[in-house]
């Protein structure tokens, strides 16, 4: 049994005839220990997929329509109360873009990890756990650093501590979505390469949300592609960065800064994403798809396993 099996989620935004499906069938699994990569452009659905594991998106206005969300086999989407909160912070952890969003100004970074322990391992709510929590994350010097406030730390260190609290908790998820978007390419390499550290060390399995498909390559075991709140491709991270099926990603990949080369070979993928509730009939692709046909209007195309492993909703894959 996987970690994580989310099976037809659908999920819409406000209610009757003005009712907008953001989330439209979408299903994947996160074995223990995967790492699976979440891709696609700006409003295709990731982080409102994403917050849905631990039923963080607030209903209203969004209201779950359809699937289920077996975590460790239960479904979220039936969970009272208090298994919910069980499981936020607890078996899923979440880090975001931005640490203001997570840490609080006006507490100290060691006191911040210590009141994550405190609820969800609280025997464990110690200077010495703080400290090693720390240096887990690679935060030099952390017996003096725990009494820091947040604006004594570089983005990237403030990074690390929001990491820190994450892992308070022994996640068995760890849910990054876009988590180094905001920081400089350096510090962005760092903090992919401690993620994928952590993986190993503490078996964890990690949902990393990124529209940048370059940054895939060194950390996901497997990758989806989102498009218009579906997955139009679902696949081992190296097959998909060898050879991209679908002609969204293989335009995702022809957008993606080569190291090295001039920027100007770089391909923004023509066109504009559609909004919610005005995507186009047939596939949601087709008004900016290359390779469109012209049956492609019509047909909403399903997503099919093409090869073992790998799934793709585009009958003009090959
Ligand atoms: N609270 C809300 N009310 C109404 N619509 C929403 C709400 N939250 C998200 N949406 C819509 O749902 C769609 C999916 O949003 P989501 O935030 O999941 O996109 P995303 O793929 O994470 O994009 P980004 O890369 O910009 O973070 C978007 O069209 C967005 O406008
Ligand atoms: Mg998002």
């Amino acid at each position: 049994m996987p970690l994580l099996d989310i099976r037809n989620l659908q999920l819409e935004f406000g209610t009757g005839k003005d009712a907008l499906r953001a989330v439209d069938g979408v299903s994947f699994t996160i074995a223990e220990g995967e790492t699976l990569c979440l891709v696609g452009e700006s409003g295709c659905g990731k982080s409102v997929s994403a917050l849905s594991i631990a039923r963080l998106v607030p209903t209203p206005p969004a209201r779950y329509v359809g699937g289920e969300i077996l975590l460790n086999g239960r479904d979220v989407l039936k969970m009272d109360q208090r298994e919910l909160r069980s499981i936020r912070g607890g078996v899923v952890s979440y880090i975001f873009q931005e640490p203001s969003a997570s840490l609080n100004p006006v507490f100290r970074v060691g006191n911040q990890i210590k009141e994550s322990l405190k609820l969800h391992r609280p025997q464990f709510a110690t200077d010495e756990e703080v400290i090693r929590l720390l240096k887990l994350v690679g935060i030099p010097a952390p017996e003096s650093r725990i009494r820091d406030y947040p604006h004594q730390m570089s983005g990237g260190m403030q990074q690390r501590i929001m990491i820190a609290m994450a892992l308070a908790s022994e996640p068995k998820l760890l849910v990054a979505d876009e988590p180094t978007t905001a920081l400089d390419v350096t510090i962005q390499a760092q903090i992919l390469e401690l993620l994928r550290e952590l993986k190993q060390r503490l078996r964890m399995s990690i949902l990393l949300i990124t529209h940048n498909l370059g940054i895939v390559g060194d950390i996901a075991d497997r990758v989806a592609v989102m498009y218009a709140g579906q997955i139009v491709e679902l696949s081992p991270a190296r097959a998909l960065l060898q050879r991209p099926l679908h002609p969204y990603t293989q335009a995702l990949m022809n957008s993606v800064p080569q190291l090295g080369h001039e920027l100007d070979r770089l391909q923004a993928i023509p066109g504009n994403v559609p909004n919610l509730g005005q995507f186009p009939s047939g596939c949601r692709f087709h008004p900016r798809c290359p390779k469109a046909q012209s049956d492609c209007s019509q047909k909403a195309p399903e997503l099919v396993e093409v090869e073992p492993g790998r799934w793709v909703r585009c009958p003009y894959w090959k």
